[in-house]
Order: C-alpha cells, then structure tokens, then sequence
C-alpha cells in the first residue's frame, strides 16, 4: 500500500538554534546543514535572517551549498524581514519564505495592540509582498492553539488566497493535547473551504512533554507536514523531537499510513553532531538517540534480549544508525549477561570451565555491588587478575633482556611448562620484542598480537600492561603489572596465552 508522504521540515538551525549556548557560528550551522541534507530532510529553516549578519550569511551560505532539501528562514509579517529572508534564501535550488504572525486574542492584545482585523489585514499583506519575491511561501499562524477557531480559519483561508502554499499551525507554548489538537486539524481541512491549495503542516512545543504525541495526532488527522528540530532542541522544553516522529512513523506506518523519506541510519551522528557542536547533552533516557536507549541492565531483560532481541526491542539500533545494543552490567544483570561481555571481550568458558566461570560471577558480584556499573576494565581485571580462575599451562620462570643504544635488545625467557622448564632467546628491536620473539619460540602458538598497551603509575613506577592476542575470529586478553615494565610485559603476554590454551587446549606443543 502507498503512504502518504509526510515532509519533515527541520528547525534545528533556527527554533534549536534559539536554546540560549546553542547558538552556532556559520561554519557550523553549515556543517549541521549538510548532515540534515544526508539525512533527508524535507526542508530545512536555516535560521532568523533579520535577526542578525551573522544569521543571515549563514542562511545565504546554506542557501548556495546545501542541495537537495528546500531552504527557508523565518521572518516577521515586516517588509524588511521578508526582505532579508528573500535575498537570503534567492540562491537555493528552492526557496521558500516563512513567515509567522500570532493569531491568539493574548498575541494581538498584549503583542501587537492590533484588532483581529488589522492582523490579519497585515498577514495577507506580508503574503502578497512575499509572493512577489519567492513563489514558495509558508505562513504560521503563531499560537494557534489558543487561537479563536473561526478567526484561525478565516486567517487560513484569506493568507493562501494571498498566495501562501503551506500554512502552518502552531502549538507554540505547548499547550494542546493530542486528542483536541488531532481533533483541531482534522476541523480545520474540513472548514477551511480552499485548503486543498496549501498544505497543512503543524509546529509542536513541548511544554507538557507531548510535542511528538501532538504532532504524529496531527499526522493522522491529515497534516502533510511536519516541523521538528534533532534532539528535540526548541525554545524552553524544546520542539517536538526529529528522532521520535520519524521513528515512530516508520515503526507505526500502518496506523499512520504514512512514510517519511528520512535515511533513518543517519538519524543517530546528526544527533551526535548536534549535541557536539550546540553543546546541548542528551538526557541517557531519551527515546531513540539517548544513551541508554538501545540499553538492556535488569537481568530478566539481559536474558530475554540475549535470547531473542525482539523479546525487549522493537527496533533494531543499526536502524538509527547506532552500532549494537548494549549489555550493561550491574548488580541487577545475570549469569547470561555476564557471558556475553566476558565472551566480547575474548573470555569464552566451555562447559568444561563452569567452575572457573562461577568464580568469575562471584567474583563479578561483589564488584556490581560496590560499583554502580561494572564496565570492561572491571571484566579484565576480573579473570586477569586472578591467577587461579584459568590454569596456568605457561609459568614465567626467569627472564634476562638487554638493550643496546643503537637499538638492538636480546632476551632470554625461560618458561614452566607441564612439569618441564624451556629456555629460548629472542633478538628484536626492544627488550619486550626479544622476549615476545623468546615466549614465540617457547609457545609455538598460531596467535597474533593484536595489540599492546601500557600506562604507568608516575609516582609508584608502576606499569600496567594489557595484551590482546588474537585467534580464530577471538580475541584474548592478558592484563599484568609490575615496576619493571619487560616483566609486565611478559607476564601479561603470558597471561593471554593462558586464556588461549585453556579454550584451545589442543594448541598446546607437546
Ligand atoms: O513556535 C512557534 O510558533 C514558531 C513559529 C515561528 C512557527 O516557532
Ligand atoms: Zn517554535
């Protein structure tokens, strides 16, 4: 079945953009621009062009680079503003001027001190100059919901006589709630004897956290388009929020019979953008692009989700452009949970090793208990550090390395192996290469070193030293500390050897 194609008209670079320390300079309002266009926005309002140069350049750089999307910026029912916007937006491939003016009994009293007809005399009379100047002209009829219904129709009516192709109508302080506002929409097409002229489009505010139920109630009632800003940036509580709506019309279509054409894969770094450069964190909790968001913590949730994702997901995260679901540990996760980091991170007990594993989870709950979370750091230290959790089939014994100041090291390793001590030499350009190549001989192992790293106490000398070593698709990790930076080095090394061989017993060189 076709869905009716629901344009998405982004304001981020301009009702986002009006959050106080979010304002961007024009580099990065243009940056923000070319992410809205890969993501698939309909529209995009660049900013306020009146408002100041600085806006209005940004608005005219967007204008001349940003294909694709329809660009616009917001005016006032002024000439001059009207004005700005025109010679701002003149370069893009389609322009559109907004212009906005309140239709509420408060905005005309205590506003502009203006009747409703003088408003509305000087509404139609900013669409006929518009006109004049760009052919596409949007025209909102600010505070709507507490608009009178009948002056908001005849405004409607009279300003796309005068020309306007979208009208847009506002929940400016967010003050409707989903069924009456629906039900204000779906009044409004029928009333509204010319409306098949423009399209309807509806500008949500989230004051009582319903902008996105009041703009997807909108949807539903006939609304064509839809303004919302990424992260739900906006004036006070924010804007209805980008992320949501489209997500929850992809997810919903059939109730909606809507679509958008939003690549939703890049719903997840325009959000990262957006919060970077506007310096506007997002709540962990927030719906689609929090962090917590794709999350899974309780225990009877861990073994659900591991069992079968759709068990506690209705959306995939790859969907939104986000890498993989995650599994954090607390003192709430289980056995299945701690399973699945352990064997993430190259940690992978047979059944064979159930003993060793629930010392590992023993081990694992006390820490939960003492740390609101136990993050992969903990994880390693947890089998590493522990020497009895994994046999230990490689057992350093000696080790003498030296090193030359024209780069060159030998090493000698000697190593327990099975009841027998093996001694090898090992040449490199470091001490810690002559041994590895030492512990390579001894070994006889099939791994690679994927990677080293090293970090020291300053004030002890203490070095830290982890090894993954890599085999078959998995990865094993050594972790191992002393002052004396070789031994770490090779009794970390050793380490991971150990988790190797205790998985892979048939490695082992006789
Ligand atoms: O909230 C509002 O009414 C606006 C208009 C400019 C659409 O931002
Ligand atoms: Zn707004």
């Amino acid at each position: 079945m076709a869905y009716r194609k629901i344009d998405v008209f982004d304001t981020t670079l301009r009702d986002g953009e009006q959050v106080p320390g979010a304002s961007l300079n024009r580099d990065e309002k243009v940056k923000v621009a070319h992410q809205l266009a890969r993501l698939g926005v309909d529209i995009i309002e660049a900013g306020f062009a009146a408002s100041s140069p600085g806006d209005f350049a940004a608005v005219k750089t967007i204008a001349e680079e940003v294909h694709g999307p329809v660009i616009t910026a917001l005016a006032r029912a002024v000439e001059s503003d009207i004005e700005a916007v025109a010679e701002a937006v003149k370069p893009a491939e389609r322009p559109r001027i907004h212009i906005v003016l309140g239709t509420s009994d408060t905005h005309l009293e205590h506003k502009f001190r203006k009747s409703r007809e003088q408003v509305l005399e000087m509404g139609v009379d900013a669409v006929k100059f518009a006109k004049k100047l760009c052919n596409d002209i949007e025209y909102s009829t600010e505070d709507a919901s507490r608009s009178d219904f009948e002056y908001l129709c005849r405004t409607i009516e009279a300003v796309i006589d005068a020309g306007a192709t979208i009208v847009n109508i506002p929940d400016t302080v967010g003050y409707a709630v989903p069924e009456q506002w629906g039900e204000l929409i779906r009044r409004l097409i029928e009333a509204v004897p010319n409306i098949h002229k423009a399209k309807v489009s509806v500008h949500c505010h989230n004051d009582l956290g319903m902008a996105t139920a009041n703009s997807l109630a909108a949807i539903k009632a006939g609304a064509e388009q839809v303004e919302c800003t990424m992260n739900g940036l906006g004036e006070r509580a924010g804007n209805a929020s980008l992320e949501e709506i489209v997500m929850a019309i992809k997810m919903r279509s059939g109730f909606y019979e809507a679509r958008t054409d939003i690549d939703t894969q890049q719903i997840y770094p325009t959000s990262i953008l957006v919060r970077e450069l506007m310096h506007m964190p997002v709540q962990p909790n927030k719906a689609i692009v929090g962090a917590n968001a794709f999350a899974h913590s309780s225990g009877i949730h861990q073994d659900g989700f591991l069992k079968h994702p759709e068990n506690y997901e209705i959306m995939r995260p790859e969907d939104v452009g986000i890498e993989k679901s995650d599994i954090v540990l607390t003192a709430r996760s289980g056995r299945h949970a701690l399973r699945h980091r352990l064997e993430r991170l190259g940690y992978v007990y047979t059944d064979d090793q159930k003993d060793i594993f629930e010392k590992i989870h023993l081990r694992f709950l006390s820490v939960a208990d003492r740390q609101k979370e136990v993050v992969d750091e903990d994880l390693h230290r947890l089998v590493c550090d522990s020497p009895i959790e994994i046999p230990q089939q490689y057992f350093l014994e000696d080790y003498h390395a030296t090193s030359t100041h024209r780069g060159e090291a030998n090493a000698m390793v000697r190593v327990h192996i099975s009841g027998e001590s093996i001694e090898e030499k090992g040449h490199g350009g470091s001490p810690i290469e002559a041994a590895f190549g030492a512990i390579d001989k001894i070994t006889k192992l099939p791994s690679t070193i994927e990677d080293v790293q090293t970090s020291s106490n300053g004030k002890e000398g203490v070095h830290e030293v982890r090894i993954r070593v890599h085999y078959h698709e998995q990865s094993f990790n050594g972790i191992a500390s002393d002052t004396d930076v070789v031994k770490a080095s090779i009794q970390a090394y050793l380490n991971s050897l150990n988790q190797l061989v205790a998985i892979h017993s048939g490695l082992i060189k006789e």
